[in-house]
């Protein structure tokens, strides 16, 4: 074997051996350093005649090839035996706490709606909807209000603009429309829920331009005002989660129900607040009545045979006086102090079983 070839195989070998990265750099400058036994014979060269240098050059070139090679290969393979190394030592816990982070809150009157239609679906009752801009037939014609009615006026109503030659849709000023909606595309017997947004043009603490109804409609045969009575009673226990509920039904009037009904509830002062329960005061909380005749008969019904009841309350105001709010329009502020302070959490789905006021 030649010098070369056995430096070659010496070289390989240290480099096979070493099994750290400072033990491959150690061979490395051994071999191609400024010292090194590569270079020093790659010095040689030098003082060689042509014939000779013609002869080694490619053997001492390809000898240098090799063990840089050879030096590439191996450092590769200990990186990579390091990182894995590294790897399978290291750890992140993902067990640890994270860090809060801002969360929202559910609504209350989001949160009134689901509870609402908890309560009334315990009942039987269905949940309906209707559009927000609203043709004055559903709104009001169908219900018993003809253009000339006053009670047309009473509702401060926003008229859209309406195309040539047609008449103006409104933005609906109750969830009344609801109940035409659903007789006129439904066969009955009917138990339906409506809630959603309404809009009059009014603005101070207790009123906003938008805020929130629902709407019950029940269409049977041989309904009577005691259903109803019996209707509502059941869903104010429910909803104020008290016993001790007391209603008050008062003579009213509205063009689509007759009789008509307004129906308060008793509170009790406790601490200057206004607590449901009892009947030291009366509060009104919702309209209603036996449906009008003439309103079963203007959605293609015979109310010879069909009988039933509405009524149509102020979701944002049970909310207000089951929680407590006294300002109506905090609610549409957006203020997250607010929302903070009187929203729910997401995961307090509204149950009976649970208490609907979660
Ligand atoms: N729509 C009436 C209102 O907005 C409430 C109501 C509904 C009254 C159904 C009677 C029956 O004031």
């Amino acid at each position: 074997m030649t010098d070369i070839a056995k430096l070659q195989s010496e070289l390989t070998a240290a480099i096979e051996d070493a099994d750290t990265l400072d033990a491959l750099e150690a061979v490395r400058i051994a071999a191609l350093g400024k010292q090194g036994s590569v270079s020093a014979l790659l010095k040689t060269m030098g003082a060689m005649s042509p014939d000779e240098r013609q002869v080694q050059g490619p053997i001492i070139n390809g000898l240098r090839e090799t063990i840089a090679a050879a030096l590439a290969e191996k450092k590769a393979a200990l990186e990579t035996a390091a990182l894995n190394a590294r790897l399978n030592t290291e750890r992140l816990d993902m067990t640890l706490p994270a860090p809060e982070t801002p969360r929202g809150t559910v609504h209350p009157v989001s949160q009134v709606m689901d509870e609402l239609a908890e309560i009334f679906a315990d009942m039987g009752f269905a949940v309906a909807e209707g559009p927000e801009i609203e043709d004055q037939w559903h709104n009001f014609t169908a219900l018993n209000m003809p253009e000339t009615h006053p009670a047309r006026a009473m509702h401060d109503t926003f008229y859209m603009t309406a195309a040539d030659g047609e008449e103006p849709r409104v933005l609906r000023t109750h969830t009344s429309p609801v109940q035409i909606r659903t007789m006129t595309s439904q066969e009955p017997p009917i138990r339906i829920i409506a809630p959603g947004r309404v809009y009059r043009s009014d603005s101070d603490a207790t009123h906003t331009p938008m805020f929130h109804q629902i709407e019950g409609l029940v269409i049977d045969k041989g309904i009577h005002l005691g259903h109803l009575k019996w209707t509502l009673e059941t869903f104010l226990k429910a909803f104020f989660e008290r016993d001790d509920v007391v209603l008050r039904l008062r003579p009213s009037y509205f063009p689509f129900t007759e009789p008509s009904v307004e129906v308060d509830v008793g509170y009790t002062m406790v601490n200057g607040k206004r607590v449901i329960g009892g009947n030291d005061g009366w509060m009104e909380v919702l309209g209603s009545g036996m449906v009008h005749r003439k309103v079963i008969e203007a959605c293609g019904l015979d109310p010879d045979i069909w009988q039933g009841f509405a009524f149509g309350t102020g979701v944002d105001r049970l909310a207000m006086l089951k929680y407590g709010m006294d300002d109506l329009r905090a609610f549409f502020d957006g203020d997250n102090r607010w929302l903070k302070h009187y929203g729910f959490n997401a995961l307090d789905v509204p149950t009976l079983s649970g208490g609907v006021g979660a």
